[in-house]
């Protein structure tokens, strides 16, 4: 095949490893736990400062505002889509609006009914249960959460042995907001009692723009139009990689340029990075290149792409392809993944002629 034998080449400098990957980075992640006077400074704390998701925001305020009205606890929320989104951002968004303790926690964090039981006991009226990764819980507490869900209700067992016996306990009547970036990895039975589904989408770059700017404004870096749509078009639809982006072009204006982010010092900064126009690193353009080079253009399964690249099948299919799908680099298909004719452009490589 002429682009197989076109030798699509691999970058000669090693990638910057996950500057844009969406998952959190071990800091961000205690930014998140800690929320450090930074992370604080920048968050949007109303739906009014919370930029895009526009479907999503006009669903919740009514929810929200319903919930006010009637002085009950909102419907449980389960928020999906993508890692980076603002799936955590939302959620505290949501304990704020309703003035309410935002107790954040994930799914393989809770190890045993008594972690469960510890957390729900431990809330206020109306409090916000944030669950991340509600995907991973255990089938064990998954069902311990039903009746805590349905009926604010939990049997927790006291003593031990032949003597032990279970007693029911009435909660706080709550609100659990599960987050997940698979919603069809949710068993049936859990997802049912979700009365309020959010989808989150990735961001136009217009919508990224807004953000950059905005977080740029909070942290007092100076910065123009053309430099905030720079980093937006590069930072893959993910607000988190968009003030990743911020912070590293940050650094550079200020040792390299005057400190005023400009397009000039934007894309400097991310080439020096690695990071290309479209938005891709080496990951992604190292597996458009394998299915292109190794597989002829695909169809071709994933595990064995995760095999060829020595990736892990969830990463790709979480992390690296939602936003190569989304871009129209890459399709899914029943036999298996394709290259776009897009892909081949990509690469100044010969398109097979083949559809998708
Ligand atoms: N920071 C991260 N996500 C955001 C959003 N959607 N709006 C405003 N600021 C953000």
């Amino acid at each position: 095949m002429a682009a197989a034998s076109a030798g699509i080449m691999a970058d000669s400098i090693g990638p910057a490893p996950g500057l844009v990957s969406p998952l959190a980075t071990p800091e961000e992640e205690a930014q998140v736990a800690a929320a450090s006077a930074e992370d604080r400074a920048i968050r949007p704390k109303s739906l009014a400062d919370y930029i895009g998701q526009e479907d999503v925001k006009r669903e919740l305020d009514i929810a929200l505002r319903a919930a006010r009205m009637r002085g009950e606890p909102l419907d449980h929320v389960l928020i999906y889509g993508p890692p980076g989104l603002g799936k955590t951002t939302l959620s505290s968004i949501i304990a704020h609006e309703l003035s309410v303790q935002f107790h954040a926690t994930s799914g393989p964090a809770i190890e045993k009914k008594g972690d469960a039981a510890a957390l729900l006991t431990s809330l206020s009226p109306k409090d916000i249960l944030f669950i991340d990764e509600i995907h991973r819980l255990s089938p064990v507490i998954e069902e311990f959460l039903y009746p805590a869900m349905e009926d604010y209700k939990i049997d927790i067992m006291i003593g031990e042995g032949p003597s032990a016996r279970s007693v029911p306990l009435s909660l706080k009547p709550f609100t659990m907001i599960g987050a997940t970036t698979h919603a069809g990895k949710l068993t049936s039975p859990l997802r049912a009692r979700f009365g309020i589904i959010l989808q989150l989408q990735f961001y136009t770059p217009q919508e990224l723009e807004l953000i950059v700017k905005r977080d740029a404004e909070k942290l007092a870096v100076p910065i123009d139009n053309a430099g905030a749509a720079e980093i937006a078009a590069r930072a893959r639809g993910t607000p988190r990689i968009a003030i990743r982006l911020l912070k590293r072009v940050r650094d550079y204006a200020q040792v390299v340029g005057t400190g005023t982010i400009t397009e000039e010092i934007a894309s400097e900064c991310l080439q020096m990075h690695r990071i290309d126009a479209d938005g891709c690193d080496e990951r992604d353009r190292g597996y458009l290149r394998c299915i292109i080079n190794d597989f002829n253009g695909g169809p071709v399964g994933i595990d064995s792409l995760a095999a060829s690249l020595g990736d892990e099948r969830d990463t790709l299919e979480n992390v690296v392809e939602p936003y190569l799908i989304q871009q129209g680099l890459v399709q899914r298909t029943a036999a298996g993944r394709v290259a776009s004719r897009k892909a081949y452009g990509k690469f100044g490589a010969e398109w097979p002629g083949r559809e998708g």
